[in-house]
């Protein structure tokens, strides 16, 4: 399979960094196509942590070209940073190449997030407050600072002056902020520059030259299906399309060359920030989740919630985006629950009963769970290297989540370690 695509089923935060690593270890290009540095992709080695954010979650093989696609917004300070945290631990970086096309997330981007949420109060989207939406804002305005003006400074000062002239005016009269000058934005932009500079390159053409001499490329996606600006519980949702569609428009390919689209779920369901969650708990299982699963977010270290783990929605991810195959992570987490449950169904306000997504939000905000219960199981299930491994109860709740949404199940994460895992995925 020589295009994959790797994304989010859920709301995020699925363990799609430790898929992607995984799997980097056959590929020889890993490529990221949306979102920016809200994402924060987890890859355990041995006893190493690396927490990414930016940097594609192949950069851990040497050789393996790691790409910033076009579709992603990227933090030259935080980008930066990264790099340097990655070198001080002897990852190398030669293989990094940063799209010129890519949008840069400005210092007021992110004072605007920060602002609008502090705002809109008890209504805010609980943001990740990087600069995320208003860089995307920009772009879709066509007021935006792309990679490539890092190479023209005298574009970039004057592509600058005209983006604050109506940004300063939001700062300083909506929000109550101090006014930037574009001289000075420019100043600390082009310090980064120097570093970013070796890396911007036409990486539309790069992925297109590996794809045609046969090259594995992976295609890896940040947040989640229901996360997604267009299908996801809007306005709870981050501006970019984790979709799988996405990761063409998003690195420069046509839509015939992807091969195979691989969703990550957990076996339960997490979410950090607010908006609707049918399936969420607040009782003893939730906080199983939340403990033996560690749910912390990775990039703002915010509780996760926790929740049973949602057919309705998953479905939904598998039809969005075509998935031909499924990673089902931190079944592990679920060791030492008497009962585990799945929701297979949704009940409306009428108690009308939907297998479907509702498209109506309002219908979705109105709806509960229809549950199926099983016998869960004690095993530990750390040392599960195959399917045989897992315990007869453990294997029913997989096989049942196979069947409901209809996808083959060819990865199971058994632990928080790259290779604690059941894999059958070719890639
Ligand atoms: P991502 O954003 O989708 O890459 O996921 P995160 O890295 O934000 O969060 C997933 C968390 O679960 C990380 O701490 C991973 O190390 C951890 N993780 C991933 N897969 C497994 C698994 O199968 N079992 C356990 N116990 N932890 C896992
Ligand atoms: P990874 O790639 C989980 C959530 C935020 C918030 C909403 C909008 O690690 O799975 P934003 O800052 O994007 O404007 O915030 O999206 N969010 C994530 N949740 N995992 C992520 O990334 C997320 N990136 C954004 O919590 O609810
Ligand atoms: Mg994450």
């Amino acid at each position: 399979m020589p295009a994959t695509v790797v994304i989010g089923a859920q709301w995020g935060d699925e363990g799609k960094g430790k898929v992607v690593d995984l799997l980097a270890e056959r590929s020889e290009v890993v490529a990221r196509y949306q979102g920016g540095n809200n994402a924060g992709h987890t890859i355990v080695a041995g006893d190493e942590v690396y927490k990414l954010h930016l940097v594609p979650s192949g950069i851990l093989y040497p050789g393996t070209l790691c790409v910033i696609g076009n579709g992603t917004v990227v933090d030259p300070g935080a980008l930066c940073a990264e790099i340097d945290g990655l070198e001080e631990r002897g990852v190398s970086l030669e293989t990094l190449r940063i799209s010129g096309n890519a949008h840069l997330i400005m210092p007021y981007h992110v004072m605007l997030d920060g602002a609008s949420e502090m705002k809109l109060g008890k209504f805010s989207i609980g943001t990740t407050r990087r600069g995320i939406g208003p860089c995307y804002q920009d772009k879709a305005a066509r007021v935006g600072i792309r990679a490539q003006d890092l190479l023209d400074p005298k574009i970039l000062v004057r592509k600058l002056e005209i983006a604050l002239e109506a940004k300063n005016e939001i700062l300083e009269k909506l929000y109550g902020l101090p006014r930037l000058a574009p001289a000075d934005v420019a100043e600390d932009l082009l310090a980064h520059a120097e570093r970013l500079r070796p890396f911007i390159a036409d990486t539309a053409l790069i992925i297109d030259r590996a794809l045609r001499d046969g090259k594995r490329v992976l295609f890896e996606g940040a947040q989640g299906t229901m996360l997604d600006i267009d299908h996801g519980t809007y306005p709870f949702v981050t501006s970019s399309n984790p979709v799988a569609g996405a990761a063409c428009t998003g690195t420069g390919i046509g839509p015939t060359r992807i091969d195979s689209v691989l969703g990550v779920t957990k076996a339960y369901v997490t979410r950090v920030g607010e908006g609707p969650f049918p399936t969420e708990l607040d009782d003893d299982a939730g906080r199983h989740m939340l403990e033996q699963g560690n749910e912390f977010g990775t990039t703002t270290g915010r509780q996760r919630r926790c929740g049973w783990l949602d057919l309705v929605a998953l479905r939904y991810a598998v039809r969005l985006s075509g998935m031909t195959q499924l990673a089902l992570t931190k079944l592990d987490v679920l060791s030492g629950l008497d009962r585990v449950r799945l929701c297979v169904a949704y009940r409306d306000r009428d108690g009308a009963r939907l297998t479907d997504f509702p498209y109506h939000q309002t219908v979705f905000h109105g709806c509960t769970p229809e549950y199926e219960e099983m016998a869960g199981w004690d095993e530990d299930l750390s040392g599960c290297r195959s399917l045989e491994d897992l315990p007869p109860r453990a294997r029913e709740y997989v096989d049942a989540i196979a069947a409901a949404v209809e996808v083959p199940i060819t990865l199971i994460g058994t632990g928080q370690g790259r290779h604690q895992v059941i894999d059958q995925v070719e890639v």
